[in-house]
């Protein structure tokens, strides 16, 4: 269901007594906002941050996990695991994690499945490179990505979906997308999901180099539901600002 969400992704930052105070600071300065405030945050953070966040209307998601539901995977995070201690979302799919640690469309689409089956809810990361965006690739790349991803499942499973479209060349780099550009990108997203479920009622949010600054112009065009906030969200008097936009 499309609503409006505001996600902040902390990524390899913040300790739990650092993750506690940007809870009890935040808190009571979004408590009346229309919007979904969540924020994901590193594995040693949950279980401090979710105490913390408990009587407020912040939800609380993970940055990864894996597809496999328990075993021999050294330093690894089981869906169970997370589901154990009240873990709401889970990023999937993050560039970064597909940069760095190999992750493909295929082992996307797996952590979305089990993510989907233990009742987790996946926010789905897809953006093109800077080179994809210049050789025109950019909707070509975005819409077999997400095809990828939503493989084999139901229209019922979109309403537990936040998908984010991240070009990568707009994260952590200052740059950006215009808010035309971000809202044709996510059109073309919507539109590649509505031919395989045959409705396109599922949150789409934007990432990359969201301020409190911009956050107005892109979250309100007509395809944007909202952001998934890097930089940003570890400030959270900064990160209010884009909430309340
Ligand atoms: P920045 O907002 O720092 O560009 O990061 C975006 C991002 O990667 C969120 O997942």
């Amino acid at each position: 269901m499309r609503r409006k969400v505001i996600a902040g992704n902390w990524k390899m930052n913040m300790l739990p007594n650092e993750a506690m105070e940007f809870v009890n600071t935040l808190a009571p300065l979004v408590k009346d906002t229309k919007n979904e405030v969540i924020i994901c945050v590193p594995f040693t953070d949950l279980f401090y941050t979710l105490l913390t966040a408990q009587d407020t209307n912040i939800h609380v998601g993970a940055q990864n996990m894996h597809w496999e539901e328990s075993g021999a995977y050294t330093g690894e995070v089981s869906a169970d695991m997370l589901k154990s201690i009240n873990v709401e979302y889970v990023i999937i799919g993050h560039s970064e994690r597909r940069q760095y640690f190999n992750e493909t469309d295929e082992t996307v689409n797996l952590k979305v499945k089990t993510a989907l089956s233990k009742g987790l809810k996946p926010i789905v990361c897809v953006g093109e490179t800077l080179e994809q965006k210049e050789q025109g690739k950019t909707i070509e790349v975005i819409t077999s990505q997400i095809s990828k991803a939503l493989e084999n499942l139901t229209e019922q499973d979109l309403s537990n979906i936040i998908v984010a479209y991240e070009p990568i060349w707009a994260i952590g780099t200052g740059k950006t997308a215009t808010s035309d550009d971000a809202n044709n990108s996510i059109k073309e997203i919507r539109n590649e999901i509505k031919s395989k479920f045959g409705t396109d009622d599922v949150t789409i949010l934007y990432g990359g180099s969201v301020k409190p600054e911009n956050a107005r112009e892109l979250f309100t065009m007509s395809d944007i539901d909202g952001g998934l906030v890097g930089g940003a969200s570890l400030n959270a008097l900064e990160f209010n600002k884009i909430v309340n936009y």
